[in-house]
């Protein structure tokens, strides 16, 4: 695997979910495949699972780490060719991103939508320049559009949990005070989409996914028709796609809040939340604290995905 940021990059999932829950009954397997070698870690945005899971991951195959927070002790990077750089940012990121692949020999980014013009989000401005001019392996740690190592460790964990060959999984829209990217969604709705289950997605009017990433999933606005019988239920919030709301908050409708109630109506479903989550926004207490709360779980899965991918990429260099 040469680079990772979305579900095309993985090949057959069978196969992938194979050397995950081999990886997962032996972590320290392959203990000497990433000796001597170097993973540098970017995070222009904040992170807790995708951070420490990827570190762990790479530990585990013997790598050396690097993370570097972008925002916090490195220098500000301007990101657009042809501007005068006479304001507050002194390094251009076609000089940094080579730098950075001198020091490595993969490397992870994570840089969020700005949420601010749809197209350069969904060109993946940043992720792609690296992949361009790092000259090293690149996985995405969340990028503008997908979330793929997150979605990679939804499919393990329905895959560990699920009761029937094609369990109903329902992607929820719920609400969140602030105004959130596309990415885990779009990539959930991806990874689902290439498997055979039964994949429903539900959201308030104005929420439609972009449609390279709805696919065959069918859209349900009627919240309750789209929990009755649910195996998984996976809520997130996203702001608006469609022109001319790109980026926007339309709704804060607490009838979406992921609740006992509406629980009641699935198929005893586990619920699903990549987190973090905002409590009584997105979820009440007693839905997350039920036995039926895989989150945690979710989560440690975070490492498994990761360490295949850093195996896979490893494996080819
Ligand atoms: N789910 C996830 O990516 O968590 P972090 O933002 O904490 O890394």
């Amino acid at each position: 695997m040469k680079q990772f940021t979305s579900v095309h990059d993985i090949g057959p999932l069978d196969q992938a979910l194979q050397e995950a829950f081999e990886i997962k009954k032996n972590p320290l397997s392959q203990v000497d495949l990433g000796k001597h070698k170097t993973l540098l870690m970017i995070f222009f945005n904040s992170s807790l699972r995708t951070r420490l899971s990827t570190q762990k991951a790479a530990l585990n195959l013997g790598m050396d780490v690097i993370v570097l927070d972008i925002n916090q002790g490195a220098w500000k990077l301007e990101t657009e060719r042809g501007v005068v750089m006479d304001g507050d940012k002194p390094e251009h990121i076609l000089e940094a991103i080579p730098v950075m692949g001198s020091y490595c020999d993969i490397i992870g980014v994570r840089a969020f939508a700005q949420l601010k013009n749809k197209e350069e989000d969904y060109y993946e401005v940043i992720l792609n320049q690296f992949i361009q001019y790092s000259g090293k392996p690149v996985f995405s740690m969340e990028a503008a559009t997908r979330h793929p190592l997150q979605s990679f460790a939804d499919l393990i964990t329905i895959e560990e949990y699920k009761k029937s060959a094609k369990p109903k999984v329902v992607l929820t829209w719920a609400p969140h005070p602030n105004a959130l990217p596309q990415a885990v969604p779009n990539s959930f709705a991806e990874w689902m989409n290439a498997t055979d289950w039964d994949f429903v997605i539900t959201h308030p009017e104005g929420y439609e996914l972009a449609p390279q990433f709805v696919g065959k999933a069918k859209v349900e606005y009627d919240i309750e028709k789209a929990y009755k019988g649910a195996d998984f239920i996976y809520a997130k919030n996203w702001s608006a796609y469609q022109d001319p709301h790109y980026g926007k908050i339309l709704s804060k409708d607490m009838n979406w809040t992921v609740d006992s109630r509406k629980m009641a109506l699935t198929n005893n479903a586990f619920f699903m939340h990549c987190l973090p989550v905002r409590r009584n926004m997105i979820v009440t207490d007693n839905v997350i604290e039920s036995p039926r709360s895989i989150v945690i779980q979710e989560a440690a899965n975070r490492t498994v995905s990761a360490q295949v991918v850093l195996k896979r990429i490893l494996e080819k260099i």
